[in-house]
């Protein structure tokens, strides 16, 4: 059915279908054979299956806390786990909760961060609005601004994150175009970004901010931070986040996640949202769900109080980072001595974002190079071209996102190795 000739359906909904993650699930529905370093998914065994169940056994066996915490909680989650978050948010930041200006009243708890994602730009956007992305960006994110109908304008980025010059640039082409008043929001991923793995370090924090306020005259721009991998960190724990390091406190919003740390099954994310967007952010979940899982805030806030959840992140980082390092080997031997191939060394999180010399076929997703990787040599990757919003983007024809979050250090190995017979393929 072709959903634009179908009046019955909104043009939220039209906007929404335009998503390319369909085309890549199906693709790994259609090829079970194909070993993936393409779903982005935590790693299975490392769920924390053992203090979840002490957890929810310590809340259930007591009729008066199980009863409670079956029971509906409010819109914007539920008080004393809102206090323990910020708590646990100012411990990551080595800071006070006074000093961050972190209250309960800011926090809002969501159903996964994605949720915060879609509310904020639901609450900032209208149709037409602008929203500044870096090149390339978390594709789901992508969707969301198409599905809130806001114009996107990219920014490119270097191995420190997003470039200040360029977003400079970007502002005063827009203000020369007359749409400086449409401009509302900057959304960048800070930590082990997805999909390129990249941490933005203090100084460049710094800059940003400083760009943003130095506009502020003239048009305010929200940043919306997304941390969702921040605790994923191998060696050394990374800087603070840009809402620590903004003085004013109401500029950057910033969303955080259990599901990388924890588990994505709890669906449980969270939100510091500025004064000015705590009501229509609240408004908004509340006609979408008045309320995330209350079973699972409970959970949490078990897991963090008692130490389990410290406990299970350390056991994580380590457990990635020797996935990291696997994979980072395979590379090394097979893939990044050949020339052109460029990748950076993981330093936290789930991703290499890996970028192959341009004398070899396209990396997209209808493309002999995909064709040969899933159908012949049974390995799937993530295209590059689905992370840009501008798909002419020059790097979104020849990269690509490697996950090495779920397979096994052997599965790593012989991943990288099917990927280079892939590309054997096509050397000159
Ligand atoms: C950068 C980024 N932000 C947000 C999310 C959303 O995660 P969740 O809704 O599970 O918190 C993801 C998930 O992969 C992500 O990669």
């Amino acid at each position: 059915m072709n959903n634009s000739k179908n009046h019955r359906i909104s043009k939220r909904a039209t906007w929404a279908a335009r998503q390319q993650i369909g085309y890549l699930m199906k693709q790994a529905v259609d090829h079970p054979d194909c070993l993936s370093l393409a779903a982005g998914l935590v790693d299975h065994a490392t769920l924390p299956v053992e203090i979840a169940e002490t957890q929810m056994q310590e809340i259930l066996e007591s009729s008066e806390r199980g009863q409670l915490a079956l029971q509906y909680g409010t819109t914007e989650g539920a008080l004393s786990f809102r206090e323990t978050v910020i708590k646990y948010l100012a411990a990551l930041e080595q800071s006070t909760v006074r000093e961050l200006g972190l209250t309960a009243k800011r926090c809002i708890i969501t159903t996964g961060s994605q949720q915060l994602l879609d509310l904020v730009s639901q609450a900032i956007f209208d149709p037409g609005d602008i929203c500044l992305v870096t090149s390339p960006t978390y594709f789901v994110y992508l969707s969301t601004l198409e599905g809130c109908g806001a114009d996107v304008r990219s920014i490119n980025c270097d191995d420190q994150g997003i470039i200040p010059d360029a977003l400079q640039a970007e502002l005063e082409l827009i203000e020369r175009a007359g749409e400086l008043h449409r401009v509302k929001l900057l959304y960048l991923v800070s930590y082990f970004d997805n999909p390129r793995g990249i941490t933005m370090p203090l100084a460049r924090r710094l800059e940003i901010l400083e760009i943003l306020q130095q506009w502020s005259a003239r048009q305010y721009i929200y940043l919306l931070e997304d941390a969702a991998y921040r605790e994923l960190w191998y060696d050394a724990p990374p800087p603070v986040s840009m809402y620590a390091l903004d003085e004013s406190k109401q500029r950057v919003i910033l969303a955080q996640t259990f599901s990388k740390s924890l588990s994505p099954g709890l669906r449980t994310g969270f939100g510091i949202i500025p004064d000015a967007l705590i009501k229509p952010v609240s408004d908004l979940k509340s006609i979408h769900d008045f309320g995330s899982p209350h079973l699972t805030q409970t959970c949490i806030n078990g897991l963090i109080e008692s130490g389990d959840y410290a406990v299970h992140v350390a056991k994580l980082r380590e457990s990635y980072q020797k996935k990291s390092e696997a994979i980072w080997q395979a590379l090394q031997e097979n893939i990044l001595p050949q020339p052109g191939m460029i990748a950076f060394k993981p330093t936290g999180g789930l991703y290499v974002w890996l970028q192959i010399d341009s004398s070899y076929p396209e990396t997209r997703f209808n493309k002999e190079f995909f064709d040969e990787c899933v159908n012949a040599q049974k390995i799937m990757y993530v295209p590059g071209e689905l992370f840009f919003a501008d798909k002419t983007h020059p790097a979104a024809s020849h990269t690509m996102r490697l996950s090495y979050g779920v397979q096994s250090k052997e599965n790593l190995h012989e991943g990288i190795d099917r990927l280079s017979k892939g590309l054997n393929v096509f050397r000159e």
